[in-house]
């Protein structure tokens, strides 16, 4: 039996997580899973329960997929996104929160172009907060998400090599997975232009590369991720067609991989940018389970913060 309780806990980042974390929440996660594929897809489990998602940033996967977490588990799932907030008429974050949580809310879901906001309301809320994802900072529901998903297709993960190619140094998804598939024991190569990969890679154990064609002839997973322009301030490619050129997995670069590789995406896809159509929609491509998966990880979560043991 674990020794871990996420009960009342905040879910921050992956960083301050153990092995034994993600692997107890992991392990939560099938029972969950199979609550999605039943006919009448609703337990009790939460009812009585209200979960707030508070997006201060666009998203559709993330926010409707917290949303059909809680509601799968009977909790009521109320949403705030900035533009209908009072935050437009100057209330200050803090304030925010503290009346979201005068009003018995018992777990905050939050989303925020800034680094660190999570954190910010964590400290000063009595209930839990889950980030969902905090500029290039973190975004622990997707990582756990996606580990999940490997772990489906692969079996266990340690000693596994993962690729996650792309624009890096602006990807909280990255940031998050490179913590998440190293604390269970793969290896982590990280692939793009010089100009999308971040300073420090070393101390996380992780290799860096600009040469897909060589990295993709190593990797059991290959994690496409998008080119995030809106959170770049100086120009960091000379255009997308020359990014595609030499970073997009089309057919012709996947047959350099070995069988069985597992190709990944977060989403939103920019195809035929950084990812083909023909790779996206294909055999290898696990880019919708992560979608399904990513409802049952967050009930998982739901579960393990507001409930059960
Ligand atoms: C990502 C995000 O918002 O960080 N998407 C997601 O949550 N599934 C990645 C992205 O925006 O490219």
């Amino acid at each position: 039996m674990s020794s871990v309780s996420f009960r009342g806990r905040d879910l921050l980042d992956v960083e301050s997580l153990s092995g034994e974390d993600i692997r107890h929440i992991l392990d939560a996660v099938p029972s969950f899973k199979e609550v999605s594929q039943r006919d009448i897809k609703k337990v009790p489990t939460l009812r009585g329960k209200t979960v707030i998602n508070l997006f201060f940033e666009p998203s559709t996967r993330t926010r409707t997929s917290f949303e059909i977490a809680g509601k799968r588990l009977s909790a009521d799932v109320i949403n705030i996104s900035v533009a209908t907030s009072s935050v437009s008429k100057g209330e200050s974050l803090r304030d925010m929160a503290d009346n979201l949580a005068a009003m018995q809310a018992d777990v905050l879901v939050v989303r925020h172009g800034v680094a660190g906001v999570p954190h910010l309301l964590a400290r000063s809320m009595a209930q839990p907060v889950i980030n969902a994802g905090d500029g290039a900072h973190e975004h622990p529901t997707q990582a756990l998400l996606d580990v999940f998903t490997l772990q489906e297709q692969l079996g266990p993960l340690d000693g596994r090599n993962a690729l996650i190619v792309g624009d890096i140094a602006s990807s909280r998804v990255a940031r998050s997975n490179v913590l998440a598939m190293r604390k269970l024991g793969m290896r982590v190569c990280v692939c793009g232009p010089r100009t999308m990969l971040p300073v420090g890679l070393d101390q996380l154990g992780v290799e860096s590369t600009s040469n897909f064609d060589e990295a993709i002839q190593r990797a059991d997973a290959v994690m496409m991720l998008r080119v995030q322009r809106e959170r770049h301030n100086d120009i960091l490619i000379p255009s997308l067609a020359e990014y595609a050129d030499q970073y997009c997995l089309t057919t012709q670069r996947l047959q350099l991989a070995k069988d069985g590789v597992v190709v990944m995406h977060p989403g939103p896809i920019n195809r035929g940018v950084e990812i083909a159509p023909e790779v996206a929609d294909g055999l290898t491509s696990v880019i919708l389970q992560q979608v399904t998966n990513g409802v049952a990880v967050r009930m998982a979560l739901l579960y393990l913060i507001l409930g059960g043991g």
